[in-house]
């Protein structure tokens, strides 16, 4: 609104005014009712005031006057321009990569339009950039995903382990009531669990018969291995853990640190459980796979030593009712 409408409407408001008008008012105070007074103090009072001591009162009383207008001038001005300087700064602190804030609006004129603007750019730079980081996360994790079925295809006694894995802790997490994000991370892991394999040689892992105790020592790297893959990503923080205590046994005996019963986190005590499983029921180099039902027996078996016992007992209640056992 220009200021001689807001002059003349009901009410006058400072936040209605435009910007020129606000730096024209701040200019007024600043320069030309000081400028008046000077000029009037400079050549009019010394001809109409002759008393020399009225003249210094009267000189003093001016000056004052001067520099209450220069202040409130100036202070009406740097009020006028705080959106101003605050986009500016904002503007900055985001071009060095930080998140933005909202900048909020003091008055209402030409620069909280300004600033409404600066608001909805940084809002759509964010929805673009959280799409671009989830873009960039979910690429990094089919490409591990598509290299943990590179390490599962070299192995030829573990062909469809990572999918029936995963299908079997999709059935726990929901027999747990789990939320949607718990069950979508334990699959990931389930998929993921045994990804460090691709830092171990070959000759290794595709081994017939049974490993000296120095290859088994190799191969119990890649649960460390899985997890540096994954830690440098943010978002997969989680599943590097679940990766990391993927082999822990619940008496404490398992590796890499030898995590014992509730201190193993409940995904790798549940990714545990079915890994063994599959395990048993599967072909190995060193020996025939199991039946179900010899599957089931070792499980009980271990149930309480190297596995949590109420999650085998559940796991065995959700694959012989329902008969639910993958092959
Ligand atoms: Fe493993």
């Amino acid at each position: 609104m220009k200021i001689s409408k807001a002059l003349f409407s009901k009410k006058v408001s400072l936040e209605d005014i435009g910007l020129q008008s606000k730096n024209a008012l701040a200019f007024l105070f600043m320069f030309v009712i000081p400028t008046l007074l000077a000029c009037y103090l400079i050549f009019l009072a010394p001809l109409v005031i002759s008393d020399k001591n009225m003249l210094l009162r009267h000189t003093r009383t001016i000056i004052i006057l001067m520099s209450v207008c220069g202040l409130f001038g100036y202070l009406f001005l740097r009020k006028v321009f705080s959106t101003l300087i605050g986009i500016i700064k904002k503007a900055e602190y985001i071009s060095f990569g930080n998140k933005g804030e909202k900048i909020e609006v003091v008055w209402n004129d030409e620069l909280k339009d300004l600033a409404q603007s600066f608001n909805r750019i940084n809002a759509g730079l964010e929805t673009k950039v959280l799409e671009l980081s989830r873009s960039i996360e979910k690429t990094y994790y089919d490409t591990l995903v598509m290299l943990a079925r590179i390490v599962e295809a070299k192995d030829t006694y573990s062909a469809g382990h990572l999918e029936r894995v995963s299908s079997y802790v999709q059935m726990i997490a929901k027999k747990l009531g789990l939320e949607e994000e718990a069950e979508r991370m334990l699959m990931g892991g389930a998929l993921l669990h045994d990804l460090g394999k691709v830092g171990i040689e070959d000759a290794i892992l595709k081994k017939k018969g049974q490993l000296t105790p120095q290859e088994y020592e190799i191969v119990k790297q890649h649960s460390v291995i899985g997890e540096n893959i994954l830690k440098p990503l943010h978002s997969m923080s989680k599943l590097s853990i679940l990766v990391r205590h993927h082999h822990e046994f619940y008496d404490g005996t398992g590796y890499p640190d030898g995590l014992k019963g509730e201190e193993i986190p409940l995904a790798a005590r549940i990714l545990t459980v079915v890994d063994i499983y599959d395990a048993l029921i599967t072909d190995r180099s060193y020996r025939k796979a199991l039946s179900h039902d010899e599957g089931i027996k070792m499980l009980r078996k271990y149930a309480g030593n190297k596995l949590d016992p109420k999650l085998v007992e559940m796991f065995i209640g959700l694959i012989t009712n329902n008969g639910n056992a993958k092959r």
